[in-house]
């Protein structure tokens, strides 16, 4: 198919942002958890929602348009596969990752302008305080914050694929959320055993996680500050999405709590969405704008840049895997 002429093209990234924010508003109001397995007019909805039917109507006509939904308001309105995953509590649901898009990204974006001129992190600018102090003292946010990271189930899935844990002894998830990886990974091999470390207010979050899988008997939750230290006893560590949060001397440090508490031989792996020079860069190039938005000095590195981190903290960059959705695995090796 021919790249539509520049002006059309350029439409269409723009006006990108009104289709983002129909789908935030659709989630935001449940739509799609109001129109699992059945189809339903705007009049219906707009009763049980208390909305403006002629409002909705439109609304949903532009989510049809968008094949967000499928129908009109004469056979009623329904879920595409794409609908699908706005749901609540299904499997590869990104709803919590819509929410946070729409609400602290949607906010940290609205201010780009401020961080091109200052420099100065948008997040703060209108929060009035950095992300993980604002998620510790906003509980739902910081929920919808850990759902959201813990959506990526197909993400997960894959990572006892691209690398074999069976020879594994305790596996530290750095900074490891509710534990949705972890879990994957303990039961996708017996032998191991597992820490959850995250800040003290989500490894609480974790244990619900990890005893709906049974796993309670084979993981620890450990809170605290990666920053400070992590804790001793793995052979494993996995460090998962998290190194684009911060800076340089911020990795230097997380890596060199990683390397005081291991011996030669050990395993770092990290995953994140690296800049691969042969991949579609516009994930990773939009991860590493957020970064620059809402964190203080957080981006989106290439291998290069992972190596380099890796080696000035005591570990050797061995291989590199490809995950879904433009992630890798950087397995490092304690030397
Ligand atoms: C982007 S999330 C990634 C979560 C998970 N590893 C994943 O792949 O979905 C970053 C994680 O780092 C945790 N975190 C942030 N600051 C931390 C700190 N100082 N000490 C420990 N964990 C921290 C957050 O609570 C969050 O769970």
């Amino acid at each position: 198919m021919n790249k539509p002429a520049a002006p059309k093209a350029l439409l269409n990234i723009v006006i990108g942002e009104w289709a983002a924010r129909t789908v935030y508003a659709a989630a935001k109001l449940r739509i799609p958890d109001l129109l699992a397995g059945q189809r339903r007019t705007s009049a219906d909805l707009a009763a049980e929602l208390g909305a403006v039917p002629e409002a909705l109507r439109r609304i949903l006509r532009y989510l049809a348009g968008l094949e967000v939904l499928d129908g009109d308001e004469q056979r009623g309105f329904g879920l595409t596969e794409m609908g699908q995953l706005l749901r609540t509590e299904v499997t590869g649901s990104i709803r919590d990752f819509v929410i946070l898009s729409g609400e602290e990204w949607h906010r940290s974006w609205s201010q780009v302008v401020h961080t091109a001129q200052t420099g100065g992190q948008a997040f703060e600018h209108v929060h009035g305080t950095n992300l993980f102090s604002y998620l510790d003292s906003n509980p739902e946010a910081s929920r919808t914050f850990d759902r959201a990271m813990s959506g990526s189930v197909k993400l997960f899935n894959e990572v006892p694929n691209a690398y074999d844990f069976s020879g594994a002894g305790t596996i530290v998830d750095v900074g490891g959320g509710n534990g949705e990886l972890l879990g994957t990974i303990l039961a996708s091999a017996e032998g191991p055993r597992g820490v959850v470390f995250d800040r003290p207010d989500v490894v609480a979050a974790a244990e619900a996680e990890l005893s709906a899988r049974g796993l309670t008997e084979r993981c620890t939750l450990v809170g605290g500050d990666f920053l400070r230290s992590v804790p001793a006893g793995g052979d494993t560590y996995v460090i998962s999405r998290t190194l684009h949060n911060w800076s340089d001397e911020h990795c230097l440090a997380i890596l060199g709590n990683c390397a005081a508490v291991t011996k030669p031989g050990d395993r770092v792996l990290v995953i994140e969405r690296v800049i691969l020079p042969d991949t579609d860069p516009r994930l990773s190039l939009a991860q590493d704008v957020l970064m620059l938005l809402v964190t203080g000095g957080g981006r989106a590195r290439t291998k290069d840049e992972h190596r380099e981190l890796m080696e000035k903290s005591g570990f050797a960059l061995r291989e590199v895997h490809a995950l879904p959705q433009d992630f890798s695995i950087l397995v490092a090796e304690r030397v």
